[in-house]
């Protein structure tokens, strides 16, 4: 127990009493789950590497929405650009070589960390997972006939694949998912995937790790809808945050990623893996600069370059890439399997003390959706607050609490309208009815049109906007989860007030 004791705790927001109840705490939370002792060297790399954490007071739970970079990253990254002339990869100038071998370098540590065999994939440098599900899902050959299968639990990215497979008559399903875990029904998964039609082209999409509960849905379908004819997508961008995929196992057709949400440092960069037999079957819908071997305007034509160069649309973040194999190669050395294992402690002991909470009356104070132990889900906790007579605390309320702790959390829908619909038990008619009224205009012209949201939602029986994430990562320790407990603590027993929130969109 000397590890806690010597080390200085995550800022010196714990003092007196209370740090002396936040180290019991912990010695008893370190006797439940030993196996977090294997993962120590965390706590020394977050004083080392992120000391920016403690030192201002923050308590960051949003590492799936955006992970945190060490300094380390940003010192190896700048230095390279520092110590270099690099230009445009597209030529085969000096400066331009020198960048392309760096690139190309930046590539390989992708295959090398998700184990993909270069034999098997591309690799398509994109902005981000969304920009990579958009080149998807303009280029998938969707044909009346063809079907888009999806899970209700998707990220919008994932969904907005649907306009593409609308506009080309391609039939669209969802797969509900089930209270309380919000997982899918299996059975009704396996027989939608028996109506593959030899004749076209079926997209089945889902995602690792859902991004609002934590739900890990099976890498196992993956095998079992290739078996029937289907492409799989599975979206990993949140997955690959605390989880290590590894593409010798697993063989999904197309997987997005969004390297800031593994390692921080830098946006602005993801892929989209894909294997080569599926990205053979897409057509580009337009040709650009880079994209193709060459064109012409009075012979109106264009011959497409070979592979991944075909995808990856005018000059692609160049600069950015070396930190990408430096993101990696910090994650390499940390080991993913360690920072599973240390989130996955924590993960359980929050919601072990969360669903413990009792206000004085006896009512539960946090309603969580999803799985309420670490069965088959990642560190992702999304929850609400109830006030002693069983209601709601605006997430708002909470958001705003959360500020002035200097909490980072997410609120709302998540951007998973599927799973909010299903934990909240929101009706298709009343969404229906409001949804009708929004395609294509713009919020202001919606409101014009609806009027007061707030009011409508209450109308169509929605009892909240949104739910409350927490979202645990590379470098949370205990007090994270402990000051985390505390804060939900404040909520006991009290109606708190909404104030100055501002209205609220759906998603
Ligand atoms: C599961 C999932 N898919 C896709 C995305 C989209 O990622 P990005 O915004 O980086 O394009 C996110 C972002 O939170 C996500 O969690």
């Amino acid at each position: 127990m000397e590890t806690i004791s010597t080390r200085r705790s995550n800022c010196e927001i714990f003092t007196g009493s209370s740090a002396i109840r936040m180290r019991a705490a912990e010695v008893a939370f370190r006797q439940s789950y030993p196996a977090f002792e294997n993962t120590s060297l965390l706590d020394e790399l977050r004083e080392r590497e992120y000391a920016r954490l403690d030192e201002q007071g923050h308590l960051y739970l949003d590492y799936t929405g955006g992970s945190l970079y060490a300094e380390s990253q940003l010192r190896e990254h700048l230095e390279l650009l520092r110590r270099h002339v690099f230009g445009n990869p597209h030529s085969s100038n000096p400066t331009s070589r020198a960048m392309t071998e760096l690139d190309e370098q930046a590539r390989a540590s992708v295959f090398e960390f998700f184990h993909a065999s270069p034999d098997e994939y591309f690799i398509i440098f994109t902005p981000n997972a969304s920009g990579a599900l958009k080149l998807l899902g303009e280029a998938y050959p969707f044909t009346p006939g063809g079907h888009y299968l999806l899970t209700v639990d998707n990220h919008n990215s994932v969904n907005g694949i649907r306009e593409f497979a609308r506009a080309k008559g391609a039939a669209i399903s969802y797969l509900p998912i089930m209270l309380p875990d919000l997982r899918v029904a299996e059975q009704e998964l396996f027989s939608a995937l028996e109506q593959a039609r030899e004749d076209s082209h079926h997209l089945f999409a889902y995602p690792a790790q859902s991004n609002f509960s934590g739900v890990q849905h099976p890498l196992e379908w993956i095998e079992v809808a290739q078996a029937r004819g289907w492409d799989v997508l599975v979206d990993c961008a949140s997955f690959v945050t605390t989880n290590r995929l590894d593409l010798s196992r697993w063989h999904p057709d197309f997987v997005p990623i969004s390297f800031y949400k593994m390692f921080g440092y830098p946006t602005g960069v993801g892929c989209l893996l894909a294997r080569k037999a599926a990205l053979a079957k897409l057509c580009r819908p337009w040709f650009g600069g880079g994209t193709i071997w060459g064109s012409s305007v009075q012979g109106d034509g264009y011959v497409f370059a070979e592979g991944e160069i075909a995808f990856e649309d005018g000059t692609i973040n160049y600069l950015q890439l070396p930190a990408v194999e430096i993101g990696l190669k910090h994650l390499t050395a940390i080991d993913m399997e360690m920072i599973h294992e240390r989130v996955m402690c924590l993960t359980a002991w929050l919601l072990e003390q969360l669903l413990s909470l009792r206000h004085c009356n006896g009512a539960t104070l946090v309603q969580v959706y999803g799985p309420h132990d670490t069965d088959r889900r990642g560190a992702t906790i999304a929850l609400n607050f109830l006030t002693p007579d069983g209601r709601i605390v605006d997430e708002r309320v909470v958001e705003q609490r959360a500020n002035k702790h200097k909490l980072s959390l997410r609120t709302g829908c998540l951007c998973n309208p599927g799973a909010t619909e299903a934990a909240f038990q929101q009706s298709k008619a009343a969404l229906l009815r409001i949804y009708q009224q929004a395609e294509r205009r713009s919020w202001k012209q919606f409101l014009a049109v609806v009027g007061d949201w707030d009011q409508l939602l209450t109308e169509v029986g929605m009892q909240s906007g949104g739910a409350v994430r927490i979202s645990l990562g590379l470098v949370t320790n205990f007090a994270d989860a402990y000051r985390f407990l505390q804060f939900a603590q404040t909520f006991l027993d009290t109606f708190p007030i909404e104030s100055d929130i501002l209205p609220r969109p759906h998603c």
